[in-house]
Parts: structure tokens; sequence; C-alpha cells
């Protein structure tokens, strides 16, 4: 079984899991709250590409000089990574142990930093969670927003490190058979078009992304070879007309960064770029009807919260009635993964 979009985002929702509403003793309660410090000696390491500059090991001077930090706070720093085991230290040398050197000193195979970035820039929204419950919304203007370029290319290369794991699984899941066109509406990296594009080679596909995204997304095309197939279009998947004649759109990880009539405005368009007997398929997040359950689910509602306008996580009854106004019919929500919903034109 493929991960389920709580696991894809597990990078986010980290720390999220256990059993929803199982009741918090005092002590768990205040062990939570003080983990924020553990967090942002990780994040700021992260930030600091702290990994790269111990490198093979290094003294804690070395690793400031490399970083042009401060050496007292360096060393206060790298003592508080060994100390949590992110690090260890031998006669005054920093080394990164085995699994953290493969993901994040670069140049390893498995570098993850770029797509991490994206968690330490989340940092931001969170702080201000307090301010957004106040207001209603992101206390700060949304990042995706910004199309600051180092912000959106934490953003995808995070969103392409979910999507190349989950992409055949997921193709493997809605099926090819009938699927000539698709739309893949906030596309991100391309990489759910590129795995559908692999697996028929009729079959073309259109990643709709905004300007700051479609390179990235015609990048990932080109290493594939699919550019004759796969294609990137700049838009707005709040207000744009998709076209007509689509035998399947799909909104993977697209929903929840939406308000309720956002959603339900994008269903209309949705509906009418698909071909009769044409396929919607929504891959996000799906809350129970009390929606405490899943965990991941609940609070990644907060995570939009505090990130988005107006965005959030929805139930299955939400979506399906959304879905029915919009002039679907037979609505279906596959038990396995999960995090499916499939609605025919
Ligand atoms: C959470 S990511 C999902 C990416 C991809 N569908 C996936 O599952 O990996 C949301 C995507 O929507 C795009 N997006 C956000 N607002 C948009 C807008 N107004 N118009 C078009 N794309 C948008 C973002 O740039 C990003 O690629």
């Amino acid at each position: 079984m493929r991960p389920s979009i709580a696991a894809a985002f597990a990078l986010l929702a980290c720390g999220f899991a256990g059993a929803a509403g199982n009741p918090m003793s005092y002590s768990e309660f205040t062990r939570i709250m003080g983990s924020f410090q553990e967090s942002r000696l990780l994040l700021t390491a992260v930030e600091l590409d702290i990994f790269t500059a111990v490198g093979d090991g290094a003294s804690a001077a070395q690793v400031a000089a490399k970083l042009k930090t401060n050496p007292r706070a360096t060393e206060t720093f790298l003592n508080a990574l060994a100390a949590v085991g992110a690090l260890s230290k031998q006669e005054g040398v920093f080394r990164n142990t085995p699994d953290i050197a493969r993901r994040l000193v670069s140049g390893s195979p498995e570098y993850a930093r770029p797509a991490l970035m994206h968690t330490v820039h989340m940092w931001t929204g969170w702080s201000a969670l307090t301010e957004s419950i106040r207001a209603g919304t992101a206390a700060a203007p949304p990042g995706v927003e910004a199309q600051d370029p180092q912000w959106t290319g934490a953003f995808i290369a995070a969103m392409h490190r979910n999507a190349a794991t989950n992409a055949a699984a997921l193709v493997r899941d809605v099926g090819v058979t009938g699927v000539r066109r698709m739309i893949d509406i906030g596309g991100g990296s391309g990489a759910y078009s590129i795995a559908f594009a692999q697996a028929k080679p009729d079959l073309r596909a259109e990643v709709l992304d905004l300007a700051a995204v479609a390179p990235i997304a015609q990048k990932h095309i080109d290493e594939a070879g699919l550019s004759s197939r796969v294609t990137t279009r700049v838009g707005d998947l709040t207000k744009d007309d998709f076209g007509r004649d689509y035998d399947l759109a799909l909104l993977s990880a697209i929903c929840h960064m939406l308000s309720p009539e956002e959603n339900q405005d994008l269903f209309r368009r949705c509906h009418r770029a698909l071909a009769p007997g044409g396929r919607l398929v929504i891959r996000d997040f799906i809350l129970e009807p009390g929606k405490t359950a899943p965990r991941p689910a609940a609070m990644f509602a907060v995570h939009m919260l505090v990130n988005t306008r107006g965005g959030s996580t929805y139930s299955e009854q939400e979506y399906r009635s959304w879905l029915e106004s919009a002039g679907f019919v037979k609505i279906a929500r596959p038990a396995s993964p999960g995090d499916l919903i499939v609605a025919i034109r």
C-alpha cells in the first residue's frame, strides 16, 4: 500500500503521530510545550547548513570560521546538537552521524536540505498561530503568493520529494484507461503528470501552476524526456478557465489551500473542463465528520490556518456536497489509500 497523504506530509506533520483523542497527561502536555526548543535547534542546524560545515569532522572554531558565525555561540549550539544526538563530539571534534550525513551533507546522494528548508520556512507562520486565531487567517502574507524564488524552490522541492515517492502508486490507484488528455491543476514539480505519461504512451498532460513554479516543472519534465507530451501552463487555479475535453483533472494537495467557497468554484470550473465521463481526482487529507481525526488531518488544518488566507482540511461529506452541486455524479472514495476522492462528470 502506498503512503497516505498524511505520511507524505510527515515532514510537516512530524510529531503529530498517535491516536486522535487519547487523553493527554499533564506531563505529556508540558513535554510537548517545551519541545519547540529541540525543534528550533534542528531547524537552525538545517538553515545554517551545519552538517555540511562539520563535514568529515571539525572543531567549533572551524565551523564558526566556515559559517562566519560567533565562535562562542557556535560552540554552545554544537554542544547542544551533540547532546540531542544530531552530532557526536570527541576530544573537541564534532562529527556527523552516518544517517544524518547521508541526508544533510551537501553533495551526498540523498541530500535533503533543499526540501527541509520548506520546514524551516514554516516556523514563521506557526509562530504567529495566536495572531492567526484572532484574525481568522494567515497573519503574514502566505509564502506561496510572494513567489520568492528561495521560498518557492524549497516548497516545490518538498512537494517533489513526496510526489516522486507517491506518483507511481497514485497512477496505479487511479488507472489510465481511457485517459488521453489530463490537466494537473497546481501540478507543482510535475511528478504526477510525468508518472501518468510514463504509464501510457499516448497520454498528454498539462501542468498548470504559478509563473515561479512552471520552470521547475519544465526542468523535471525535460529530465524525464517527456517534453513532447507533458507541457506546462502558467495560470491561476483560483480563477482560470482550464479549457475543455480533458479525460482527467488532478487536484493533488490543492483543496486544503483553499476556502470552501474557492473549492466550490474550482470544482465548477473542473466540471466544465472535463469531457462527459471524465474524472476529477482529488488527493488530500480527508477529515472524519467530527473533524478531530485523523490527527494529521486535524493538525494540517492548523497548518493551513497559519499559512493560507482561507485554507483548511475538509471532510468527505463536505467534498461530496461541493462536488454534487458542481454537477458531478458517481462520487467515490476508495477505502485504500483513503486520501482520494474520484468524481465523474
Ligand atoms: C501543495 S502544492 C501541491 C503540488 C502538487 N500538486 C503535488 O501534489 O505535489 C500546491 C501547488 O499549487 C500551486 N499553486 C498555489 N496557488 C496557485 C494558484 N493560484 N494558481 C496556480 N497554482 C497555484 C503551488 O505553486 C504548488 O505547486
